[in-house]
């Protein structure tokens, strides 16, 4: 039986409506195929070479394997699993349980497929005691998965103590290693050393691969695979895409036409990069998109060291919740956008809608139509009126939604990311300028030492902040 793949649609960048300035002509595709070949190679040969280990992490069958061992040990006992973690240690395993879960995961025991789950990515103190009010009584039957590659991330750390506390207090020592599983670096790190010393159940974050490409990982698959999700069937799709993203091919390998448009379209005024899916499921995707693109892109400086300044703006919208709140800015603003739909072809569950009364016939055209119709006209409609005030678009199409084609989605753009960055002549894969902002929580939250990154103590660090940032009462209105 044929796989059911997504596939990348991109007429909507070539078409005359939109006009000489904002489509891609046969040649700019061509001289963007020529630009683009030789990174595939590169890309390729790099990832021989050991260079970007995520390419192989759908491969290690060790990972998985590992992960479902611990579910299999854990899932019986626990009726909520919590994530603690942020950034690349949280945003892919929101967007894998908001795809492949139902939208009532949580509080319908009907339709869930094991612990409910909870993420958390924000140090909120109203947010966060809401939560310790409620699990307060259910610690027993509640794991808590400490996510951080590094163990230093300040928001990550301070959920881990306070959870650790309350473990402690309330269940023991031995309470506290049963309900907690680390994901962490394997060898080196703050978050490590803690797992070794107080005996806590252990994943890896594989060593090279960045929190943001690390989805494929136990980072992503453990809550994934103790909610239900099939991350076999996760990593297939993965698999099916890196056959096509590795084809030296340029119009045969949708990373690279994806990756080769968005780096023309930046370069010709459209700095902004629109996600759009028409479809509640796919939303959370979007948000690890913006991640991915953002902080892999947008970098100070070239591969040459010169000042660049470089990077496309991701932003995520929602079908059809915001044509209500964005679009007029979208067609009549400032045409600075490239426009990326999800599509979905066919919805698991679909609503069929009721008859009009009376009283209202103009209702009629609605009647006994499904959701799943109106929805997907919604989304032609949109692209037609984002076309004719002349906005590139292009779609991504998924035959369904399911863990093979979110397995294709993720590797999809983590290829287009790292394509993109070739492109662009960056390093995709660090994030220094969100390392300063880290340190300076540190320094401000009272960290002593010596900090390597701004060649001062801690102390001397905060008080220049302090000074930087001091709110200055002329200026209060
Ligand atoms: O993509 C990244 O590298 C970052 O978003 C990190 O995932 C995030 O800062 C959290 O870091 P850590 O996993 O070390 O706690």
């Amino acid at each position: 039986m044929a796989k059911p793949q997504i596939n990348l649609y991109y007429k909507n960048v070539t078409i005359d409506e939109l006009g000489e300035e904002n489509k891609i002509t046969e040649m700019q595709l061509e001289d963007l195929a020529k630009k683009t070949k030789p990174l595939i190679s590169q890309l390729n040969k790099e990832r021989k070479e050991g260079k970007t280990p995520y390419r192989d992490l759908p491969f290690k069958t060790e990972i998985s394997q590992q992960v479902k061992k611990l579910t299999a040990e854990i899932k019986d006992n626990c009726e909520n699993l919590v994530v603690l973690g942020i950034g690349g240690s949280a945003l892919g395993n929101i967007a894998l349980q908001t795809a492949l879960n139902p939208y009532l995961y949580n509080i319908d025991n009907r339709q869930c497929r094991g612990p409910r789950l909870f993420v958390f990515d924000n140090v909120d103190p109203v947010q966060f005691s809401s939560f310790l009010d409620w699990i307060g009584d259910k610690l027993d039957r509640t794991t808590f998965n400490v996510i951080s590659k590094s163990g230093q991330t300040s928001e990550t750390a301070a959920q881990f103590l306070i959870i650790r506390e309350m473990l402690l207090d309330r269940l023991g020592a031995n309470g506290l290693r049963n309900q907690i599983v680390t994901t962490t670096d394997a060898g080196k790190g703050t978050l490590h050393e803690i797992t070794r010393d107080l005996g806590f159940r252990n994943l890896e974050v594989p060593d090279g691969v960045g929190g943001r490409f690390s989805v494929l990982s136990a980072v992503g698959l453990f809550s994934a695979a103790m909610c239900g999700i099939d991350i076999d069937l996760l990593l297939a799709g993965a698999i099916d895409m890196d056959t096509r993203v590795s084809n030296e091919d340029f119009y045969s390998n949708p990373a690279a036409i994806n990756a080769a448009i968005n780096y023309h379209y930046y370069n010709h005024g459209k700095k902004i990069s629109v996600m759009m899916p028409y479809s509640y499921h796919l939303k959370d995707l979007a948000d690890w998109y913006r991640q991915l693109w953002a902080e892999s892109l947008g970098k100070a400086e070239d591969l040459k060291g010169n000042e660049v300044h470089i990077g496309p703006t991701p932003v995520k919208a929602l079908g059809v919740t915001d044509q209500h709140s964005q679009i007029q800015l979208y067609r009549e603003g400032p045409n600075d956008k490239l426009f990326t739909f999800l599509q979905v072809n066919n919805f698991d569950k679909d609503v069929k809608i009721g008859p009009a009364p009376d009283c209202a016939p103009e209702l009629n055209y609605l009647a006994g139509k499904k959701l799943s119709i109106l929805l997907n006209n919604e989304k032609r409609a949109t692209e037609y009126a984002l076309l004719q005030s002349k906005r590139p678009c292009l779609t991504i199409i998924f035959p369904g939604v399911n863990e093979y084609t979110v397995g294709q989605f993720i590797y999809l753009y983590e290829v287009t990311t790292s394509l993109a960055g070739a492109l662009f002549g960056i390093n995709p894969y660090d994030q220094p300028a969100v390392e300063l902002g880290k340190e300076a929580t540190f320094a401000l939250m009272g960290k002593t030492g010596y900090c390597e990154r701004v060649e001062m103590t801690y102390e001397q660090f905060a008080q220049e902040i302090k000074t930087t940032t001091k709110v200055d009462e002329e200026y209060l209105v």
